[in-house]
């Protein structure tokens, strides 16, 4: 049997050094757990606050894995200014990212049956990308928002909107969107199903701690 190096073999093996470059293969959500142990202590306390400015920290369970990742990237470049995380991102490489990436995404996120509440006008543009619930995104780096703490939305949208937050996409949308909208716009996501803190496992449609 003779061996053909035809052109498909040769993308493939384009592919796989493609892979290899960027650094981190699939996730492990075994050794994830493990490096998240130190994430539970302000993740894993729910209604856990962050001081000055006063909110909530973000839910992680059952949110998106490549956002995730995209998340613990820009905290470590400062892209998204936050000393306590920025300390966390840093020490870890891309491959441990990746492994507390694909642990904590497989926590909860499982999505409400219908929307809960009316969606104030303002959201109209949101659902195109984040889903009508906050759960269903069109994209796998885009994060959801149903169930994260409204003070926490608020918090993001603001950064959005000073540009302390850098991100081109929700730069252009958020100028469009006045802050006074901000707190009703919030109040809506934070009430759909999806997000868990890190040590919840969504049961029944409800955050359970295992
Ligand atoms: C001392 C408390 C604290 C600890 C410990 C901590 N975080 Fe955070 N984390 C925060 C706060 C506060 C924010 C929101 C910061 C901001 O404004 O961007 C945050 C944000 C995040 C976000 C972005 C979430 C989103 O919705 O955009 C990710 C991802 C994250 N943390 C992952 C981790 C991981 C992984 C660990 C453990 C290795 C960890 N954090 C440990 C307090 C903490
Ligand atoms: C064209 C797609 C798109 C639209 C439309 C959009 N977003 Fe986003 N949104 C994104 C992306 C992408 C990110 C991640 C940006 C980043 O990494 O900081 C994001 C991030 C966010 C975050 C941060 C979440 C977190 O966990 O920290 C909030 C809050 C948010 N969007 C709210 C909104 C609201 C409210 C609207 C409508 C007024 C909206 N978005 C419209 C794509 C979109």
């Amino acid at each position: 049997m003779t061996f053909r190096l035809g052109p498909v073999a040769v993308m493939g093996l384009g592919l796989l050094s493609a892979m290899f470059t960027t650094g981190a293969s699939a996730g492990d959500a075994a050794k994830g757990k493990v490096l998240a142990y130190t994430c539970h202590g302000c993740h894993g306390v729910p209604d856990y606050k962050n001081a000055y400015p006063n909110f909530r920290v973000p839910k992680l369970g059952g949110q998106n894995e490549a956002y995730i990742v995209s998340a613990l990237n820009a905290y470590a470049k400062g892209e998204r200014p936050h000393p306590t995380m920025h300390a966390q991102a840093v020490t870890l490489t891309d491959q441990e990212r990746a492994d507390i990436a694909a642990f904590l995404s497989a926590e909860g996120g499982i999505p409400g049956k219908e929307v809960v509440g009316t969606p104030p006008p303002a959201t109209q543009t949101c659902v195109a990308c984040h889903g009508a619930d906050g759960a269903k995104t069109i994209a796998p780096d885009y994060p959801k928002l149903a169930g994260q703490p409204a003070d926490y939305l608020v918090h993001a949208l603001k950064d959005y909107k000073s540009g302390k937050r850098k991100n081109a996409i929700m730069a252009g949308i958020i100028s469009g969107v006045d802050e006074k909208d901000f707190e009703a716009i919030a109040e809506f996501f934070s009430k759909q199903q999806a997000l868990c803190t890190t040590d919840q496992v969504m049961k029944h449609g409800k955050c359970a701690t295992e």
